[in-house]
């Protein structure tokens, strides 16, 4: 039977909007929905400051939701108990774009890896001791590292061990957010080829937030594209790089490099952009889109059933399956 383990329903988060007098709030996710199944890898992608961190906050239960509903393997974090909701939290992990400020400058690596482990119930420093060199052979590291501090490290040697900690805790997702955008060509796809591995040594799901669509593509079971707060398309990975429905993504995918992997992967899309101020009617993509009609500048599309492993949010899309 289809079960998910991470199941987002119409998830939305607002932020005051400053500036534009009171009361207006500004809606950095709008309507999410979402499953991550146990063992599988979602890409979200979409340009800066479409809300794709918030997303992923909003997963690990960082940050309060507006509207919607989050279940972890069918619970929902706001109905659970103290105990619970820290067993839950234990369950999904992140690793940050950049490990020079996510690990503590003023711990040394052994203290990094071991602080999960003490908050949650580790009480035997022993076995605490073990586990943490344990944690650093997985992710590639030698004991000679234990008495580091993150800034005797390079940015790849960071990163393994912020994903070290992530794994700490056995858990069953981890949200990474831009996880490789810091790092050097070559040190991304050992940080990759990692990930890929202790993926498969541990059943972990991800939610691999990246602006590289090619990256994503290399990672992702399926992909979820993101605009202004809301998921435009989403389809299996296959499906979305072969056959893009929504304008959007066909512009994001027209402008993957195949000289250059490490230029940031999206072009402008010319027109308009939204903002705080004027968040637009209709389809928030309508101002820069190039088949959008009357209808794009009034109603908001949906995500739509397109056929099985793909949907989209398009007003011609759904026009021309009706015709
Ligand atoms: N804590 C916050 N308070 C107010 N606005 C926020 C906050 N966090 C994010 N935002 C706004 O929400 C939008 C989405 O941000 P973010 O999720 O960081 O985007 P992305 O990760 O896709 O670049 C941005 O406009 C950002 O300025
Ligand atoms: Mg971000």
């Amino acid at each position: 039977m289809f079960k998910p383990l991470l199941s987002l329903q119409r998830v939305g988060k607002e932020f005051p909007a400053r500036g534009t007098g009171k009361g207006l709030s500004y809606k950095a996710v709008n309507e999410v929905s979402l499953d991550i199944c146990p063992g599988e890898t979602v890409g979200l992608v979409g340009e800066s400051g479409c809300g794709k961190s918030t997303l992923g906050y909003l997963v690990l239960n960082l940050l309060d939701l507006t509207s919607g509903e989050i279940l972890f393997e069918g619970q929902n974090f706001a109905n659970l108990n103290k105990d619970q909701q820290r067993a839950l939290k234990s369950q999904i992990q992140i690793v940050f774009q950049d490990p020079q400020s996510s690990l503590n400058p003023r711990f040394k690596i052994e203290q990094i890896v071991e602080e999960p482990l003490r908050l949650n119930g580790w009480r035997d420093k022993q076995k605490r001791k073990e586990r943490v060199r344990q944690l650093l052979d997985k992710v590639g590291l030698g004991e000679e590292y234990l008495a580091r501090f993150p800034h005797e490290l390079s940015g790849g040697q960071r990163q393994r061990v912020a994903i070290a900690r992530a794994i700490s805790l056995n858990p069953k997702l981890i949200v990474l957010d831009e996880p490789t955008s810091a790092l050097d060509v070559s040190v991304q796809a050992q940080i990759l080829n990692l990930l890929k591995k202790l993926q498969r040594d541990l059943n972990l799901a991800f939610l691999f937030i990246s602006h590289n669509l090619a990256v994503v593509r290399h990672l992702s079971n399926k992909v979820a594209v993101m605009y202004f707060g809301r998921i435009i398309e989403l389809a299996d990975t296959n499906e979305l790089f072969n056959n893009p429905l929504h304008p959007y993504t066909k512009v994001l995918l027209q402008s993957i490099p195949n000289i250059n992997p490490e230029k940031p992967l999206l072009v402008e899309v010319e027109g308009e952009i939204p903002t705080l101020h004027k968040s637009p009617l209709g389809c928030s993509f309508h101002s820069r889109c190039s088949i959008a009609n009357d209808l794009c500048r009034e109603a908001g599309p949906e995500l739509q059933f397109i056929k099985e492993g793909h949907w989209v949010s398009c007003n011609a899309m759904s026009r021309g399956r009706k015709e």
